[in-house]
């Protein structure tokens, strides 16, 4: 098992398939009337929070808490982040502290990658969100939830195909899950506007289309992205009904996807601009069950950069 969780990029098959089958084993475990394991008592994890998050940073919490670890939330509103302290001087009081994990989210790419490599904390980092660079864990919990639906819960992702839609330019989510679900198996097409499309996407393992309507008869998964306006510093599109009116997932396109294929968003949702309400609500979409499965998720992740052998995971308290 690799020691940081920074990339999806950095996970063999086999890590991927480890991390998914874990997360089962949790989800078993957090379905009985105890929910708590003894697996990381006397462990402390910290959660760094320098970027807004609702999902990812409760998520993160109720994971460290469920493995009985203590856990620390900072956010860097109300610290002294705001008063200019660095990174560094961050991570060497966290240090101090003995924090056995850093789950960081920070508004520059490459931000827990520095904190990894550059030796100011012992523990474990795992990338809550970083930029526009990655989110391996949402990565993750999405692949645990096609899995669930389309693959009976167990292997990996062999021939499934995963559309994913919207501002891929600006996105984490479709970075880590483009590496991710490649590694599993599935293939991969983004749609996107061109203006969204990032440079260098061609290195990536997918196809790339400008049309909707013609990708989602042949697709599986459908995963729609929020438009990030907080990342861009120019007019991407014409107008938020012209990029509904190509890229958005209303009753009338959704009717294009095959019977068994299933609609995700990572949240925040803007609701009416890349998905409209009662797709958004309807028994097709899974998004609401992509955030209890990330808690079963980052528990596996915590459990297993963290906690030590697999044979303790079965132990209730
Ligand atoms: C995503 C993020 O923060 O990258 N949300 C999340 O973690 N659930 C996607 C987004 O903000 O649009």
């Amino acid at each position: 098992m690799i020691e940081h969780l920074l990339s999806t990029a950095d996970l063999s098959r086999d890590d991927a398939v480890l991390i998914l089958d874990t997360a089962g084993e949790m989800e078993n475990l957090t379905d009985r009337s105890v929910k708590k394991l003894p697996a990381l008592r006397g462990r402390t994890v910290v959660n760094l929070f320098f970027e807004d998050s609702t999902r990812t940073r409760i998520s993160f919490e109720a994971a460290a808490k469920r493995l009985s670890a203590d856990v620390i939330n900072f956010s860097a509103k109300g610290s002294s982040v705001s008063k200019g302290e660095s990174l560094k001087d961050t991570a060497l009081t966290l240090q101090a502290m003995g924090a056995d994990a850093v789950v960081i989210r920070h508004g520059a790419s490459g931000a827990p990658m520095r904190l990894a490599s550059a030796g100011w904390i012992d523990g474990a980092v795992v990338n809550a969100g970083d930029g526009t660079h990655e989110h391996p864990t949402q990565a993750l919990l999405d692949a645990y939830t096609i899995r669930r639906h389309l693959c009976g819960g167990s292997g990996d992702l062999a021939g499934l195909r995963v559309t994913i839609v919207g501002d891929v330019l600006h996105s984490r989510v479709a970075r880590s899950n483009a590496w991710l679900l490649h590694t599993l198996g599935a293939q991969v097409t983004l749609v996107a506007p061109p203006t969204l499309v990032p440079v260098g996407v061609d290195s990536w393992p997918v196809t790339v289309s400008y049309d909707l309507d013609t990708v989602l008869p042949e697709t599986d998964a459908v995963m729609m992205l929020r438009v990030q306006a907080e990342r861009m510093n120019a007019d991407f599109f014409p107008s938020t009904r012209e990029y509904s009116r190509r890229y958005g997932l209303d009753a009338q396109r959704a009717a294009l996807l095959p019977q068994r294929s299933i609609i995700m968003h990572p949240g925040p949702m803007v609701r009416g601009m890349e998905i409209s309400d009662d797709i958004a609500d309807s028994d097709r979409a899974v998004i609401l069950e992509q955030v209890s499965n990330g808690v079963s998720v980052r528990m596996a992740v915590l459990y297993l950069l963290v906690g030590g052998s697999r044979e303790g995971a079965g132990e209730t308290s």
